[in-house]
């Protein structure tokens, strides 16, 4: 388990290995009820949207608005970055009970436009993560160059494009991201990462936040929003969010769509 505020050895392992984890970013019964929150939304409403719902959703929601702004994450991000922080993304993964939809081979920022490379993913276990039901697999070490990735379009893979690295992964030494509810891992944006299948009864949620030191600029891509969420932004590179302040009120709704519409149109997105 990772202390509250991570010291000089866990940031070492971070640079070394490339992921840290766990980290106690809820109370299991926080996170649970969380996750019981988002099976009971309306999920017409939202698939109706013109944007994926999924993704940015702390745009739309108060509650995943506080779940970014979680004080144990932003430690622990802080402790490698800094303490002037962004969020540029954050998307529910929904594995639903017995579902074969998975994640292949790929790294984050690779095709994300951004200079430098550093972003790190916090990925938030709403119900347990575990091999059964699809929990990531990280390759240590991987991190350290960018790998070719092809665009396979694949209808069982989660990810927009069907994003999956071109080299082949030594499976043997991959470890897996298994997470209580409420425990947190962190990723390095170039971390290789993959999920399988939900094989279990019950739905598998996670929240996929990326966090950015401010002096990030992106250089290619749709133009990507962001919230600051620690610190000052003395910078400027990307358009400040404002947080939600109803459950999809008009306002949520306006922005979440302005902040996704020209990500969208190219099926592109930072997940
Ligand atoms: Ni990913």
């Amino acid at each position: 388990m990772i202390a509250h505020r991570p010291g000089p050895a866990e940031a070492a392992l971070y640079r070394e290995q490339g992921f840290l984890l766990p980290i106690q970013a809820l109370p299991e019964d926080e996170a649970l009820a969380i996750a019981a929150w988002i099976d009971a939304l309306p999920k017409d409403r939202l698939t109706a949207l013109e944007v994926p719902w999924v993704q940015k959703s702390y745009l739309l929601f108060p509650t995943l608005d506080a779940v970014i702004r979680n004080g144990a994450i932003l430690d622990c991000v802080e402790a490698l970055f800094g303490p002037d922080i962004l969020v540029l993304s954050a998307d529910l993964f929904i594995k639903p009970p017995h579902n074969g939809q998975r994640i292949t081979w790929h790294q984050d920022v690779n095709y994300w436009g951004l200079e430098p490379m550093e972003v790190v993913t916090a990925w938030v276990a709403l119900t347990e993560a575990t091999p059964e039901n699809g929990c990531m697999r990280f390759s240590p070490g991987g991190h350290l160059r960018a790998l070719p990735h092809i665009e396979s379009y694949a209808a069982d893979n989660m990810l927009s494009r069907g994003q999956e690295i071109a080299v082949e992964i030594d499976e043997r030494s991959t470890v897996y991201g298994a997470l209580r509810p409420g425990q947190a891992s962190l990723h390095h944006g170039l971390m290789p990462h993959a999920s399988g299948p939900n094989q279990t009864d019950r739905p598998r949620i996670g929240f996929a936040i990326r966090y950015a030191p401010t002096k990030v600029r992106q250089t290619s891509g749709p133009p990507i929003t962001a919230m600051l969420v620690r610190g000052e932004d003395r910078y400027g590179h990307f358009r400040l969010e404002h947080p939600a302040q109803g459950d999809l009120d008009v306002a949520a709704i306006a922005a979440h769509r302005a902040a996704l519409l020209p990500h969208a149109a190219e099926r592109f997105s930072t997940i």
